[in-house]
Order: structure tokens, then C-alpha cells, then sequence
């Protein structure tokens, strides 16, 4: 096992159940149950997706749900179809079958950035911003859906929109202060370190005020200290604004720790889900977990 971003095999702590040190050091200790958190009824279906690339079926009739306001993870050994599951919620893919419903309503073919504005913000597996610009500028790019003119340039610095631009701004800088990161808000993203990187992404989503956000390996290659302060923040994104929130995570520790249900997706199928602890004793996701599929994790 290599370091950093490794999945790791469920914490086999035995009876230390919640307590036990956790690997990411999150500090979820003391959070609401699920039930105090208001998690409502299902905002997004998944049902029987079945998506090919040519002869690789990347996922093979998967349905499950996601709960208004829960922290809903999507695990599984690489390969296993999770980023293009993530691909078809926010649009990037369209599946051969199967369908998504979106508060209720099935969802039409519909390009990202039309997805974007229904409220479904994501980050992706490799950093996706504009390492030359700054801090606050990448931040900014989030706020796109929110504006009314197509040409962002003109909309952001030419006369009649400048009060658009102000509001826009404005909800930029509280994301920031949210996030701690105003110390670096003029800063080029590419100077950055990997860690703080990763939460100029996510700022960058909730810029967007997402009703549901989608995060694909927030940690990965993370040290402990930022991992804990990336758990901080999803947790404190779910708890503040109610965000639904849908992650992949390698690190079983974090998982553990901040989903309230867990999906388990291998070679494509689902096969598991339910609560941490009922996946953490599903023997189909143990085997999974403990097969060869699993070494080569980069
Ligand atoms: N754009 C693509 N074109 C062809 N094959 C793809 C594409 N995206 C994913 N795949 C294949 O689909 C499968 C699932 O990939 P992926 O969803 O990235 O898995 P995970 O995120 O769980 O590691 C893999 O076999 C991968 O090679
Ligand atoms: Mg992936």
C-alpha cells in the first residue's frame, strides 16, 4: 500500500465502533443522527442506469435514491463505474437505459450546464480549475449559472450588468469566508497546495448554491490535517445550508465517519447499500474490499 488516497479496508476496530481514532482524525464525534438532521424524502432517484462505452459497460442496472439533506457516499473499488455515476447525475453522461428523477419529475436529456442551474454543483476526481487566475476569480466561474447573460466576460466587467457583478461578488467573498480561505483569495490557484486546492474546488461548486452537491474523491491525496478540515467542511455545508450532499471516498475512516448511507457500486453492479454499519457487515462488500481489484488503487 502506497501512501495517500489509499483505500483502505474497513476499520476492523471490533467493538471501538464510533470512537476508535479515526484515520482522517474527522471530528464528527457529537454530530445530529440523521433523523435530527430533517434528511427528507428522496431529491434524486437513480433507477436501473445502465451506461456502455462501446464494449464496456462502465454501469449495469444501478438504482438508488439520495435523501434531501443527507451525506449520501458512493464507494467502490476503482474501475467500478462511481465517476461516471456521478457523470450521469450531473449530465456529462447519457446512460443507453434506465432514468433519472429530479424532485419528483423525470429528467429529460439535458446538457450540464442546464443540470447546473437546476441546483447540481460538482468537483471533480482531478482538480478542474483555471490555475492562472486567482483564488477568488476561480470562485467566481461557480457563480456562472447564476448569471442572466450568456457571455461571462462582458456580463462581469461592461456597465449596465456592474451591479449583478457586485451581488455576484459578494456571494464569491462569503464562500470564501466560509471556507478560511480569504487569506489566499488573491492568490493563483496553481501556487496553492494540493489541499487547499481542493477546497478552491469546492468553493467553487458552492458558489453555485447547489441544492445538491456532488464531490468525487474530495480527499484523495490528502495528508490527515486537511482531510479533517475538508470533513469540517462538507459537514458544516450539510449542517449550515442543508445541502444534500453525494461523495466518493476512498478513506473508509471518513466515510464511516460523515455518510449517513452508503451505495456500493464493484465492476459496475451495485452491491451494497444501506447505513455504514450495515455495508461494513454486507459480506458481498467485505469480499469486494478484500479482492485483488483492490492493490492497485492509485
Ligand atoms: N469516457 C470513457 N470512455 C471509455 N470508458 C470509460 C470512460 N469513463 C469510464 N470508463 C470506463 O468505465 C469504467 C468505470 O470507470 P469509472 O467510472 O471512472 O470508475 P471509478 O470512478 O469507480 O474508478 C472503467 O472500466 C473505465 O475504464
Ligand atoms: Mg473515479
Amino acid at each position: 500500500m502506497t501512501a495517500g488516497g489509499l483505500a483502505m479496508p474497513f476499520r476492523s476496530g471490533g467493538a471501538g465502533e464510533a470512537a476508535a481514532g479515526t484515520a482522517a482524525g474527522a471530528d464528527a464525534s457529537g454530530r445530529p443522527t440523521a433523523a435530527d438532521r430533517r434528511i427528507g424524502p428522496p431529491v434524486l432517484e437513480v433507477r436501473n442506469i445502465t451506461l456502455r462505452f462501446g464494449g464496456v459497460t462502465a454501469i449495469s442496472d444501478i438504482s438508488f435514491d439520495i435523501r434531501d439533506g443527507e451525506v449520501r457516499a458512493i464507494i467502490g473499488p476503482n474501475g467500478a463505474g462511481k465517476s461516471s455515476m456521478l457523470n450521469v447525475i450531473n449530465g456529462f453522461y447519457h446512460p443507453q437505459e434506465g432514468e433519472i428523477v429530479f424532485h419528483g419529475q423525470l429528467r429529460r436529456a439535458l446538457k450540464p450546464h442546464q443540470i447546473a442551474r437546476q441546483g447540481i454543483a460538482r468537483t471533480f476526481q482531478n482538480i478542474a480549475l483555471f490555475k492562472g487566475m486567482t483564488v477568488l476569480d476561480n470562485i467566481m466561474t461557480g457563480r456562472l449559472t447564476k448569471m442572466h447573460r450568456n457571455l461571462f466576460w462582458q456580463v462581469l466587467w461592461k456597465g449596465p450588468a456592474e451591479r449583478e457583478e457586485v451581488a455576484h461578488r459578494a456571494a464569491a467573498e462569503r464562500v470564501i469566508d466560509f471556507l478560511e480561505i480569504q487569506h489566499i483569495r488573491k492568490t493563483p490557484v496553481g501556487r496553492l497546495p494540493y489541499g487547499l486546492q481542493k477546497r478552491v474546488e469546492l468553493g467553487r461548486a458552492l458558489a453555485a448554491e447547489p441544492s445538491l452537491l456532488l464531490l468525487d474523491e474530495p480527499m484523495a491525496g490528502m495528508n490527515v490535517e486537511e482531510k479533517a478540515d475538508m470533513c469540517r467542511f462538507i459537514l458544516d455545508v450539510n449542517a449550515e445550508f442543508g445541502t444534500t450532499i453525494a461523495l466518493i471516498e476512498h478513506d473508509m475512516g471518513v466515510v464511516m465517519d460523515i455518510s449517513d448511507r452508503v451505495v456500493v457500486l464493484d465492476y459496475g453492479k451495485k452491491i451494497g447499500d444501506g447505513t455504514p454499519d450495515e455495508v461494513r457487515r454486507n459480506q458481498a462488500v467485505i469480499d469486494a474490499y478484500l479482492g485483488v481489484a483492490h492493490d492497485d488503487e492509485s
